[in-house]
């Protein structure tokens, strides 16, 4: 039988969590629940920490999917990490840890992997790095020609000039950061002087460059991409319905959105899967979502999300290989909705991965794989 580590980093306390149901209640991050409030105090670094790391319901989730292929060896991605992994020499590692410091934490456990020279799932470390990273992301797709928003990246106040080859409306995000950490509405500029004390403010909260890009006023999509080369296919492209924030709510899926307006109790009606979207904007979608997943090397699966241009173009936001997997369809969760929406399951997405993986690697898979593939 097929040995499958499974790496993730387990989220604090979230094995004390109860029901969850919505992305609130499953990350932590507080809110105080008022829907009203778009000027809610941005996170600071240290209340949405560990917003990236899985709970112990999406572990359960995965290792019962990997269950069904092999024997699953859980491998929490703390600091007995490499040894474990050592000692227990796995067939394959599937991964989905999040990692725990610095701006490569989600290229370590693969780099642990190749070190030891055990096969594993996802991206490389060069990919996962270069993704958490806005403007160097944005820098290759730039270069291969892939649409992206115009932008500067701004390390100090001094270098904030740069930003006046832009044209404003303008928006600003910490370089390295996901799950919104750091992305409120607060951060669209109009202005030369929004910009200059939004800017300060998130240099000075996040101690990180900040990514200062051209605001993209249209439609916003994200899309699941699995499989690699020529099988790589983009799963039913999910659309984001701004219409269910909040009146007056800017038009973006950021931290508001994402852990304050969205409660359990009163969850936003955010995406539709498949988008209503005719077929030459999908097709464009699917066009530029596959170039990126392309020129940024990503493997086996990714979400990137799309947004369009004031000429309708489709632009990549930003790439993300290690995606969200919530299992609860009441969570919101874009990957696995996209897979529901192309007729898998969640234990299918999570083994279609999988295979992928194996495939690439030539690591064979138990019985049950071969029989799911032949299916
Ligand atoms: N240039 C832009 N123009 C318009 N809106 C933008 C732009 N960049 C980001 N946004 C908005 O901010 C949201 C969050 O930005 P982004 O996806 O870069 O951050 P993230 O925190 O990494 O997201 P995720 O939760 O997907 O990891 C986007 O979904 C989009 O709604
Ligand atoms: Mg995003």
């Amino acid at each position: 039988m097929t040995r499958i580590g499974f790496a993730y980093n387990l989220k604090p306390e979230s094995s004390e969590l109860s029901g969850p149901t919505g992305p609130a209640a499953q990350n932590q991050i507080p809110g105080d629940g008022d829907a009203s409030r778009p000027e809610e105090d941005p996170p600071s670094t240290t209340d949405d920490e560990f917003a990236e790391w899985d709970s112990i319901e999406t572990i359960e989730a995965v290792a019962a999917a990997l269950g069904e292929a092999g024997e699953v060896i859980l491998l929490e991605a703390n600091e007995d990490f490499p040894e474990r992994l050592r000692n227990e020499r796995p067939d394959i590692v599937f991964n989905i840890a999040e990692g725990r410091h610095g701006v490569n934490r989600e290229g370590h456990v693969p780099a642990i992997c190749e070190f030891y020279g055990i096969p594993y799932s996802g991206s490389d470390p060069l990919a996962l790095s270069t993704c958490l990273d806005k403007a160097r992301t944005k820098e290759t797709l730039e270069y291969h020609g892939v649409k992206t928003a115009a932008f500067t990246v701004v390390r100090s106040m001094s270098d904030v000039s740069a930003a006046r080859s832009l044209s404003f409306p303008l928006f600003a995000k910490p370089v390295h950061e996901g799950s919104s950490k750091g992305i409120t509405e607060r951060n669209f500029c109009r202005t030369w002087n929004d910009l200059q004390v939004q800017t300060a403010f998130l240099l000075e909260t996040y101690s990180q460059p900040v990514i200062v890009e051209e605001y993209l006023p249209g439609a916003e999509f994200t899309c699941a991409v699995l499989g690699n080369g020529s099988e790589a296919r983009v799963l039913p492209i999910v659309g984001m319905n701004f219409e269910s924030l909040p009146d007056g709510a800017l038009p973006i899926y950021g931290f508001e959105a994402k852990w304050i307006w969205d409660r359990p109790e009163r969850p936003l009606q955010m995406f539709d899967c498949p988008a209503q979207i005719d077929d030459s904007l999908t097709k464009a979608i699917e066009l530029v979502t596959l170039d990126a997943y392309r020129v940024l090397g990503c493997r086996d699966w990714s979400r990137i999300d799309v947004r369009l241009d004031a000429a309708g173009t489709p632009n990549v936001v930003e790439v993300n290989p290690l995606p969200g997997i919530l299992p609860n369809p009441a969570d919101n969760s874009c990957f696995p909705k996209a897979a529901r929406a192309a007729g898998m399951s969640y234990n299918e997405l999570i083994q279609s991965c999988l295979r992928f993986a194996a495939d690439r690697q030539n690591v064979a898979l138990s019985e049950f794989m071969g029989r799911a593939r032949a299916a």
